[in-house]
């Protein structure tokens, strides 16, 4: 089964590339765009594998789409593809809407041209806002977005299935919690405190970090991906938990613990703007019908990834350089 995979350079998507080409039943081109967060050397293990192909690009590039579906010829779509953090879209909201709104519309547009026998597309758990407790959203919840961010993945993710009750592309949308593992940008929560405790700085906590956000680890997301290129039903929403609801101060606390440094590196800072509180998801549809469920219980996974972290400095070295240190300062500078 050949794929074509957008955004497979970043976090989720080179998980899902490792994946899919380690398991020998799929060949892989993907299709990258290489902003700040996507990274070639998250795909070092495939990068030989004479069933992967790389190819940089916009996905909101038409003319590009077009010689990608005729001459790689895909049987599915993973469109990964995205501006994926909620800070950055808050100080400059432009690139989301150029790369998950545009950037999706023209990739259905491409699939509709070409036609497709599969098209998945990656959202977001962030598009049923914040719910309060006790309730958990199924995939009837209504959408409340908070961020530029969030709106864009709601807009995008609903011109998905319009693109399903209009033209009966074969679309597939997953609504993820949030990832966590080796290979994630350190500007989102756990790779970020990871590598400041391990560097002893302080460790940013917006407002009273008793915002809850429930974890998932990156390949357990990917199993899912893949439970449902095989058994998904056309126009449906899946949503994807990790079924572990924390407050952020619990993570970080966790983190200093294994990573063996004081609490006094906690800082509050002043909290994000529009921060949703709470994320809870019923997993239970995907369950039911592929059989999937998370595999790696939370503190396994985060002593993995604080292992991996520690264990490639240089890979981290390479990210902090450059852009990150420009982003860092003007997200928390004067917080
Ligand atoms: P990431 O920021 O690590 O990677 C995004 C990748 O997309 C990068 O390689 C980047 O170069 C590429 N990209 C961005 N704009 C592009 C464009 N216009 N054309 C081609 N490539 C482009 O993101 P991630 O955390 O791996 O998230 C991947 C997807 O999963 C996103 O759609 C995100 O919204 C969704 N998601 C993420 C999480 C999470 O916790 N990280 C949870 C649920 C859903
Ligand atoms: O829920 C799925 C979403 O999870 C994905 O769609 C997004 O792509 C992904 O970035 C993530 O969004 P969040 O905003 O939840 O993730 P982030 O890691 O940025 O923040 C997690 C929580 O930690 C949130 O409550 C904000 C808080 N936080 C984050 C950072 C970076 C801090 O307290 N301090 C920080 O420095």
């Amino acid at each position: 089964m050949k794929l074509l995979v957008t955004g497979g350079a970043g976090f989720i998507g080179s998980a899902f590339v490792r994946l899919a080409v380690s398991g020998g039943h799929f060949s892989v081109l993907n299709v990258d765009k290489l902003t700040y967060a996507g990274n070639l050397e998250n795909l070092a293990s495939v990068a030989g594998n004479p069933r992967y192909r790389f190819l940089r690009g916009d996905c909101a590039d038409a003319a590009l789409l077009d010689n990608c579906f005729r001459d790689f010829a895909p049987d599915a779509v993973i469109h990964f593809a995205a501006e994926s953090h909620v800070d950055r879209s808050i100080l400059s909201p432009q690139p989301v809407f150029d790369s998950n709104l545009a950037g999706s519309f023209q990739m259905l547009e491409a699939a509709r041209r070409h036609g497709i026998a599969r098209y998945i597309h990656v959202s977001t758990d962030e598009v049923y806002g914040s719910i309060d407790p006790p309730q958990e959203a199924d995939e009837n919840y209504p959408l409340r977005t908070s961020s530029p961010y969030s709106a864009s993945k709601a807009g995008s993710d609903l011109l998905a299935l319009s693109y399903h009750t209009t033209y009966k592309l074969p679309v597939v949308v997953t609504r993820a919690s949030n990832n966590y593992g080796p290979y994630q940008f350190p500007e989102k929560l756990i790779p970020l405190m990871i590598s400041n405790a391990l560097e002893d700085k302080p460790l940013p906590i917006y407002g009273d970090g008793m915002q809850v956000r429930d974890w998932l680890y990156v390949d357990d997301h990917c199993r899912a991906i893949l439970a449902l290129l095989e058994k998904g039903a056309a126009g449906e929403v899946y949503n994807i938990g990790g079924s572990r609801s924390l407050p952020n101060l619990t993570v970080v606390k966790q983190i200093l613990a294994a990573t063996g440094k004081p609490e006094s590196l906690l800082k509050t800072v002043t909290d994000r703007p529009g921060h949703d509180r709470r994320y809870a998801l019923s997993s239970r549809k995907i369950m039911e019908a592929t059989g999937w469920a998370p595999q790696v219980p939370f503190e396994q996974g985060l002593a993995e990834t604080i292992d991996w972290y520690r264990n490639n400095q240089t890979w981290v070295a390479h990210v902090k350089s450059g852009e990150y240190r420009e982003y860092y300062e003007r997200n928390y500078a004067g917080r």
